[in-house]
């Protein structure tokens, strides 16, 4: 199935864009002259409601941002996805992490094999595995139950499960879960310092099974468990996660200990995969089934919705919209309950891994704004730290706020506070407060005529600042499993517009490159040509 590659600043859509972005109008106006906006920019799906009406825009933009997903052929590419083409051109691979959430009847080819069968099969794996080790039945060397699993990983293959194991804390049993990434031995350490051995297993996870952190990592607590419990311990407390059988057993993990993972899932998408083991374990192989039964409906809604009503290509033709025509750099994202906390940092992969590039799919530089930067922290503490450069500062943020109707532990009072400020900062965003209410309220709090007339400029809001309002029922596995995937359809969609290539992530092979080099400086006893200020920090370090 062809892929499209289309250079979106060559359609009629975009030069349409272009010039509507030339007069802009503000939120208040557009909330003034349109009665019916709030319902007619909003989409309610399932437990989803998404109101966009706080966005610059009105029906003509969102016409034009419609019809410049038809001309740069997104449903054709949409098509091309599900199906498995090849569309990860530069390293020849299919995408399918939404096979790994397919009906178990689907049909799904990579090179003319279906691999849904696969995928069930490694499904039942992780179930079995899981049900083991959370009942009790599966010990370690000493014959214990396991009380502890650290996850070992980096990138996709730590974000995804950490995220989700935090975001789905309310669903936990007995297992605590730990996430070892960083090569830092500190982090390294911390994590040990918190375990026992004789009840911890190891999970290390990693795609190619080549990556230094995650193979530094596992060897410090392969060694940390021989000191404890002797070499044999080894096969009973470590399994794996890997495309790669091979380097794994070289480790010295057996082979039947290995849940394998395929080239057609990225790192950045493989939660829904055995890279999801740890999620299993810390919520049990029900709840990750139902994580991956709210994906698919999430699937399901993005492949067959009319694009106007669709949840994913509204919210990425808005990120367009702003990145690509009005200026706007970044995107935040503001979860307002505390267990997405590391929702941000996970999307920072997903997002930026995935739209971070300058070269287009017909192997041309770009010379329109692509990929934007991600950045949050759950409200209200985001508040009470950079909210004060949202609402006054000079910058160009649309923020997504997503909210729950129904708190988890059931304390109203806490969720009603909580959600109070939800609304309030979306609503203070955009309206602002105007110089002659500044004013009205310093005079009722009786401040003389000189300080107040100093004081007025500070006080005042411009609002007009964007946001997009996701309100959902309840956090629960499927509701999470939907709004994860929301976000991935959203970065398919925001890649096709762009026309570069979302699933390759070449940029971060460089950075990797000059490490190894520069370790290898520090065995030599004169260090290798570097520019001079890296010589220069090298001395220092090796001094
Ligand atoms: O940082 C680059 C990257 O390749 C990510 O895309 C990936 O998630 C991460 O490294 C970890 O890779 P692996 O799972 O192969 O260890």
């Amino acid at each position: 199935m062809s892929f499209p590659s289309i250079n979106p600043t060559q359609t009629t859509a975009w030069k349409q864009l272009a010039q509507l972005a030339k007069s802009p109008e503000t939120l208040q106006q557009l909330f003034a002259e349109e009665p019916k906006r709030a319902a007619q920019f909003s989409i309610s799906w399932q437990d989803f409601f998404v109101d966009y009406s706080k966005n610059h825009i009105n029906t003509t933009v969102m016409d034009a941002l419609l019809d410049l997903a038809k001309e740069v052929k997104l449903e054709q590419a949409r098509a091309a996805y599900f199906v498995g083409a090849p569309i990860n051109k530069t390293e020849e691979r299919s995408v399918l992490h939404t096979a790994l959430r397919a009906n178990k009847q689907a049909d799904i080819r990579v090179a003319g094999h279906n691999v849904v069968p696969e995928v069930y099969a490694v499904r039942q794996q992780i179930k079995d595995f899981c049900t083991s080790v959370i009942h009790g039945s599966l010990t370690g060397a000493t014959g214990q139950p396991f009380t502890d699993v650290v996850n070992i990983g980096i990138g996709g293959s730590d974000l995804g499960p950490a995220m989700i194991t935090e975001a789905l804390a309310y669903y936990k049993n007995h297992l605590n879960v730990h996430f070892m990434s960083n090569v830092d031995g500190d982090h390294v350490m911390e994590v040990l310092k918190k375990v026992n051995p004789a009840t911890t297993l190891f999970v290390v996870v990693s795609k190619t099974f080549s990556t230094q952190e995650t193979l530094s990592n596992a060897t410090t607590a392969k060694n940390w468990l021989v000191d404890a419990l002797g070499e044999s311990a080894v096969g009973k407390h470590f399994v794996a996660v890997s495309t790669n059988v091979t380097a794994i057993e070289a480790f010295g993990i057996d082979a039947k200990k290995v849940f394998p993972m395929n080239d057609w899932v990225g790192g950045r998408f493989s939660l829904w995969s055995a890279v999801g083991l740890s999620i299993a374990l810390a919520v049990g192989p029900e709840n990750f089934e139902t994580l991956l039964d709210g994906a698919h409906q999430m699937d399901a809604h993005f492949a067959q919705t009319p694009l106007d009503q669709n949840i994913p290509v509204v919210l990425a033709l808005l990120t367009v919209w702003y990145n690509s025509f009005l200026g706007a750099q970044s995107e935040a994202i503001i979860p307002y309950t505390q267990y997405l906390h590391r929702l941000p940092a996970y999307l920072q992969q997903g997002i930026m891994e995935s739209n971070g590039k300058s070269v287009d799919r017909n192997g041309n530089h770009i010379g329109y704004q692509t990929g934007n930067i991600i950045w949050g922290e759950p409200g209200t503490n985001a508040q009470h730290a950079f909210f004060q450069l949202m609402h006054q500062g000079t910058k160009l943020i649309p923020a997504h706020f997503i909210g729950y109707v129904s708190p988890l532990h059931g304390n109203q009072a806490h969720h009603d506070k909580l959600m109070a400020n939800f609304f309030a900062q979306t609503e203070a965003l955009m309206n602002g407060k105007t110089e002659a209410q500044v004013r009205e309220e310093l005079i009722e709090k009786g401040m003389d005529k000189a300080t107040l007339e100093a004081l007025v400029p500070f006080k005042i809001f411009l609002g007009n600042k964007p946001s997009t309002t996701l309100l959902l029922d309840k956090l629960t596995p499927k509701s999470l499993g939907a709004l994860v995937a929301m976000y991935e359809h959203k970065i398919f969609v925001e890649g096709i517009v762009w026309n570069i290539f979302s699933y390759d992530q070449w940029g971060v092979e460089l950075g990797k490159q000059l490490a190894n080099d520069i370790l290898e400086d520090f065995t030599l006893t004169n260090i290798k040509h570097h520019d001079s200020s890296t010589s220069q920090l090298l001395e220092r370090y090796k001094s």
